[in-house]
């Protein structure tokens, strides 16, 4: 394993935070992105969702925003997304407690329907100022291996003219030296209309998280 790296700290991210990633240990990033008012998307989200897993994790998949579950559990990938992550990890052979999991964004944007909460994307300048922390992150766990899900987290790690369908499933050396990776979001699989369609999507979701394992 590469020796890991403490000074000339380089962000394998294409699109760069706002500001520099905050300083301390995981669970002070914690602890100080449950505090960050630094967007306005902390003013009616229940909570930060920081992400999740082991600090020296060879692994990071990094998912979009939380949800409506997400935001009230306090944990990435708690919802239904989560629940079909867990079923693709284990078809692909991959232990979720091995991986550490976070979100392009943390907090949790959403148009008030009635009791229900919609989703909405965060907009570009909400995802640049939020980045700060998923590059605090990347710098604490320094993995070797990176997945973004969707298209949101594949921008961020490869910049804004990565095509998704086109290029899922494919190795990137990103700057620094770790290897990169983008595949379908669960929310996108869960999204397709039609069954077959679905499915089809599903089973490249898992073929991209064995490549990604290094199992193909
Ligand atoms: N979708 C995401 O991108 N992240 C979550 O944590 C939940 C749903």
């Amino acid at each position: 394993m590469p020796a890991r790296r403490t000074v000339d700290w380089v962000y394998p991210l294409a699109l760069l935070p706002a500001s520099p990633a905050p300083a301390g240990a995981l669970a002070t990033l914690r602890r100080r992105a449950k505090a960050c008012h630094a967007c306005p998307l902390w003013e009616h989200a229940t909570q930060a969702v920081f992400g999740e897993g082991p600090a020296d994790a060879e692994m990071m998949l990094i998912g979009e925003q939380p949800g409506d579950q997400e935001d009230q559990q306090g944990e990435p990938f708690a919802g239904p997304a989560g629940q079909l992550l867990d079923r693709a990890l284990a078809d692909a052979q991959l232990q979720r407690e091995r991986l550490y999991l976070t979100n392009a964004v943390k907090h949790f944007k959403f148009q008030p329907r009635g009791k229900r909460r919609l989703h909405q994307r965060a907009s570009a300048r909400e995802q640049a100022i939020c980045r700060q922390w998923l590059a605090a992150e990347l710098r604490e766990v320094q993995p070797r291996r990176i997945l973004a899900l969707g298209a949101m987290a594949s921008r961020a790690v490869f910049g804004g003219k990565f095509r998704l369908t086109a290029r899922h499933g494919e190795w990137v050396t990103l700057p620094g030296g770790a290897m990169g990776m983008a595949t379908w979001h669960p929310s996108a699989v869960l999204r397709t209309p039609d069954a077959a369609g679905r499915e089809q999507r599903y089973r490249e979701l898992v073929a991209d998280l064995r490549r990604f394992r290094g199992a193909v």
